[in-house]
C-alpha cells in the first residue's frame, strides 16, 4: 500500500501510472522567472495610494516565505512517506517548482522593495507581522504533528500524515495561496501590476497541480485503506479548514481594512468559504458553508491564463502544445 513504510524502487510494473502522468504534465508546464517582466510594475507602484501600498507590501511579505515553508514540508514529510517511485518523481518535480516560486518572489521583493530595511522586514514577516505570523504558525503546527514520525506504522500515524498532506494542499496551497492570488487578480482587473499577474498565472497553475496531486494521493489511500476516512477525519478536516479561513480573514482585515472598490473583507470571506467548500467536495466530504464566489476575476482566471500562456511564451509553445495544458476548473 502507498503509505506502507519503505523505499519502493519498482517502476515496472508501475503501480500508480496516474502519478507518472502528472509528473509528465508538470514537465510540460516549465517556466522560468527570467520570462516575467516585473519592471513594468514600477510605474504602477509609484502611483499607488498609501492604502494600496500597504496592501501590496503585506502581500509580498506573505509571498516572501510561503513557498519555502511548503518546500520544507514536502521534503521532510511528503517525500518520506509517499512510498512510490513514480509518486516521488512527481514530488521531485514539485520541489523544483517550489524553488522557482521562491526565486520568483525573491525577485519580486528585490524589485518592489528597494529599501534594504523594508525588504529585510518583509522577509521576517513570519516573526513581526501578526496576520502573517498566524498563518505561518498554522503551517508549523501541522508540520510539528508529523515531524518526529520515521514510519507510518499504525492507522493513527497514517491519519496524522493524511491531515498534514490535506492541510498543505487544501489550506495552504488551496486557500492561503488562492486568497493571495485573488488580490493580484483584483489589481489586474483594475489594470495594475501586469508583471506580477503574469508570474502569478504560472504559479497559480503549478499550485493547482500540486493540490490535485495531493488529492490524488488521498484518493489512492481512500481506496486502499477506507477505514481511515471516518467521521473523525471529516470533523478534523472541516475544523482545519475553518481555522485556515479564520487566519486568512485576519490577513484580509490587515490588508484591506475598511475595504476597497470591488474588494471587501466580506467579499473575501465569501470567496474563502467558497474555495474551502470546493476542497471539501474534492475530498468527498460535505460542504460546510455553501457560499458563492463573489469574484468574477477569479472565475475568468482559466481563460486568461491560457491566453497569457500562448501570447507571452512563444519559445515554450512547441513544448506546451505537445500535451494538454492542465488547468484548475474550480476556483
Ligand atoms: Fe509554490
Ligand atoms: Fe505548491
Amino acid at each position: 500500500m502507498l503509505l506502507d513504510p519503505g523505499m519502493n524502487l519498482t517502476l515496472r510494473p508501475m503501480k500508480y501510472p496516474d502519478f507518472y502522468e502528472q509528473y509528465r504534465a508538470a514537465i510540460r508546464n516549465t517556466w522560468t522567472v527570467e520570462e516575467v517582466d516585473l519592471a513594468s510594475d514600477l510605474a504602477d507602484l509609484a502611483k499607488f495610494t498609501p492604502q494600496e501600498q500597504h496592501l501590496i507590501h503585506r502581500l509580498v511579505a506573505f509571498f516572501a516565505t510561503g513557498d519555502t515553508i511548503v518546500a520544507n514540508n514536502l521534503v521532510l514529510n511528503l517525500y518520506q512517506h509517499v512510498n512510490s517511485p513514480e509518486g516521488r518523481l512527481y514530488l521531485s518535480r514539485q520541489l523544483f517548482e517550489e524553488a522557482v516560486h521562491v526565486q520568483f518572489y525573491l525577485t519580486l521583493l528585490d524589485t518592489y522593495l528597494p529599501d534594504p530595511d523594508e525588504r529585510a522586514k518583509a522577509f521576517d514577516a513570519v516573526n513581526n507581522i501578526p496576520s502573517i505570523k498566524r498563518k505561518a504558525d498554522f503551517c508549523f503546527k501541522w508540520i510539528d504533528e508529523v515531524f518526529d514520525m520515521q514510519e507510518l506504522k499504525t492507522g493513527e500515524d497514517r491519519r496524522k500524515f493524511l491531515l498534514n498532506l490535506i492541510c498543505f494542499a487544501a489550506c495552504i496551497e488551496g486557500l492561503f495561496f488562492y486568497g493571495a492570488f485573488a488580490y493580484v487578480y483584483w489589481l489586474r482587473s483594475r489594470g495594475l501590476l501586469d508583471g506580477l499577474a503574469t508570474g502569478t498565472n504560472w504559479v497559480f497553475r503549478d499550485e493547482s497541480c500540486h493540490m490535485n496531486f495531493a488529492f490524488s494521493v488521498v484518493d489512492v489511500v481512500r481506496q486502499e485503506e477506507p477505514e481511515l476516512f471516518d467521521d473523525e477525519m471529516r470533523r478534523q478536516v472541516t475544523a482545519m479548514l475553518e481555522e485556515a479561513v479564520d487566519a486568512e480573514l485576519q490577513f484580509a482585515e490587515d490588508l484591506i481594512g475598511e475595504g476597497m472598490p470591488g474588494m471587501t473583507v466580506a467579499d473575501m470571506r465569501s470567496y474563502l468559504e467558497y474555495a474551502a467548500d470546493q476542497r471539501l467536495v474534492r475530498l468527498g466530504m460535505p460542504k460546510r458553508w455553501e457560499s458563492a464566489n463573489p469574484f468574477p476575476f477569479m472565475a475568468l482566471q482559466d481563460v486568461q491564463e491560457l491566453t497569457n500562456f500562448f501570447e507571452r511564451r512563444p519559445t515554450a509553445y512547441q513544448v506546451a502544445v505537445e500535451g494538454k495544458v492542465d488547468l484548475d476548473e474550480e476556483f
